[in-house]
């Protein structure tokens, strides 16, 4: 495909990737399958590293989230809660000429297959008009082939999460505001995949669903609802805090990840979805963007979604999804009756509107809100929700994109030779220690050599490497952004006595050499690698 001069960038990326082991495409050896790709060794790494640290960081690393691992494939009903069956689509138009299909929105950045200089909105194909394409893969469950037995590959992982709340909450033993976090695969038959993984039709997704108290009960129990004072982290979570205090709270958690990766604040931006961009159900949505190659575009959504998603399971189920919150009733009794009177017509409202909104009758409309406003005067409500999204394949490009860099040396000859250094954070890096004995042909060195690695591997990710020149080996690890080069050489056998058992440890960035004990070497790389 031909790609504009300013993608160049973005072709020796691909090329690396596929070069060292990165990504390659699905199915190669069959010509490939579109919006499909594989990790290869490196690339298998630096996605375990990924997805480690989100799930170290927002699970291990807190009192009030809990992990999931639910199926890919789910009952179908729960896509027709979600409204994924009836509004999960695209806008998408035929070429009568090409027979080729696009995402209609898209027409002016999507090469003509055919004319690949011409954009297909420039192009003189007869295109139909514009018509929706749902995204969601289809199968069928069993071995009848009928309406009765379809089913959907998720599109999210979200809505297991919802799903699973209930008992989630009960054998967790968490207590509204809590997270349930998971990390899996998701589907989605995109019109036009593109950008390489960006917009992939098989990839993998970080999402916590953050359960928090309606901001009526917030009220009710504290007095008050703390809202933003300013921009930037709010610090720790405070009881009067709102749905504002903690969506805010999310997005500076979230870029604060991103940075602890190596992606610092000047890559990223945020984008605040603007009223007519939101879902009819979100109170707010921040996107946070990186700056690809080929645009500026989204890494992860984190978005207020209100109490729509367990709302809506409440009622294609039949299964109540509220909590009782013993603090809020006894807050809630002790209420001069105008503010009761008052939260109780705020929540009637917003429920009676979700319930409008969601095709109910007035008059039911009005029951099912009365119901719930009263409700919680007894300390009982829907939880709402905060929900970070995060691509991890998205995440993944950014962090090659951004680790990428060249550097022209001159080789023995006099002459410039340009190399990839990968700069990855050595958290992320998928090797993180190179060994490497100075010769390969002196089985004292190599002896020695294998020692080393073997004492370093109980700790980090290593690669051994004894063939080719020291120079070149060092090169290769660049190339694959491990941060860390151990050289065995004849000053650790001994031959300076005083440098006996010591190794060179060479850093990736700068070139710069240190000598280390060995027996202090995975103490120091251990303070080396954070
Ligand atoms: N759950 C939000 C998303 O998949 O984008």
């Amino acid at each position: 495909m031909a790609e504009p001069k300013a993608n160049e960038l973005m072709e020796k990326i691909v090329s690396l990737c596929k070069r060292r082991g990165f990504i390659y495409p699905s199915s190669e050896i069959y010509g490939g399958i579109a919006g499909f790709w594989d990790y290869g060794p490196l690339g298998a790494e630096l996605k375990r590293n990924v997805k480690d640290l989100w799930w170290r960081r927002l699970v291990h690393q807190r009192d009030d989230v809990a992990g999931l691992e639910a199926t890919i494939i789910m009952a179908p009903q729960v896509w027709k809660a979600s409204g994924h069956v009836d509004t999960f689509s695209d806008p998408m138009v035929d070429c009568k000429t090409c027979k080729g299909r696009f995402r209609a929105d898209q027409l002016a950045e999507t090469p003509c297959p055919q004319r690949p200089s011409k954009m297909v909105s420039e192009c003189h194909g007869e295109k139909t008009p514009p018509r929706a394409f749902n995204l969601m893969f289809t199968t069928h469950v069993g071995p009848v082939q009928d309406d009765s037995s379809l089913a959907y590959l998720r599109p999210e992982t979200a809505q297991a999460i919802f799903v699973q709340f209930k008992n989630v909450l009960e054998t967790s033993r968490q207590r509204v505001p809590f997270g349930i976090a998971q990390i899996g695969k998701a589907f989605r038959n995109e019109v036009t995949p593109r950008n390489f993984t960006f917009r992939s039709r098989e990839f993998e997704q970080m999402e916590l669903e953050y359960f928090i108290k309606p901001d009526e009960a917030v009220e009710a129990i504290c007095g008050r609802v703390a809202t933003p004072a300013g921009p930037g982290h709010p610090g720790e979570p405070q009881p009067d805090w709102g749905w504002q205090m903690w969506h805010q709270y999310w997005v500076e958690e979230r870029l604060r990840f991103y940075e602890s990766l190596g992606l610092s604040r000047d890559t990223l931006e945020e984008y605040w979805q603007k009223p007519e961009e939101l879902a009819h159900y979100a109170r707010a949505c921040v996107d946070i963007l990186f700056k690809f190659p080929f645009g500026t575009q989204e890494l992860e959504g984190i978005a207020a979604r209100s109490d729509f998603d367990l709302s809506q399971h409440q009622r294609f189920s039949g299964k109540p999804m509220t909590v009782f919150d013993e603090e809020l009733k006894n807050a809630w009794a002790k209420l001069p009756k105008e503010k009761q009177d008052a939260l109780w017509r705020r929540y009637f409202e917003a429920r009676r509107a979700y319930l409008t909104r969601m095709g109910e009758t007035a008059e039911q409309a009005e029951a099912l809100a009365r119901a719930d406003a009263d409700g919680l005067a007894k300390g009982w409500y829907v939880p709402h929700v905060i929900e970070p999204s995060a691509g991890v394949d998205r995440l993944i490009l950014a962090l090659i994109c951004h680790a990428y860099s060249e550097v022209t040396d001159t080789d023995t000859k006099g002459k410039p030779e340009t190399r990839v250094i990968l700069r990855f954070h050595p958290s992320v890096a998928p090797i993180k220690v190179g060994v490497f004995p100075l010769l390969k042909n002196r089985p004292e060195l190599v002896a020695k050599a294998r020692e080393v690695r073997d004492l370093v591997r109980t700790r980090f990710t290593v690669f051994y490497d004894e063939s080719g020149s020291i120079g070149r080996r060092y090169a290769r690890q660049d190339e694959a952004g491990t941060p860390f080069g151990v050289t065995i050489d004849f000053d650790t056998l001994g031959e300076t006595p005083a440098l006996k058992d010591t190794v060179t440890v060479r850093e990736r960035d700068t070139g710069r050499q240190e000598r280390v004990a060995i027996a202090e070497l995975t103490a120091w790389l251990e303070a080396h690698l954070r």
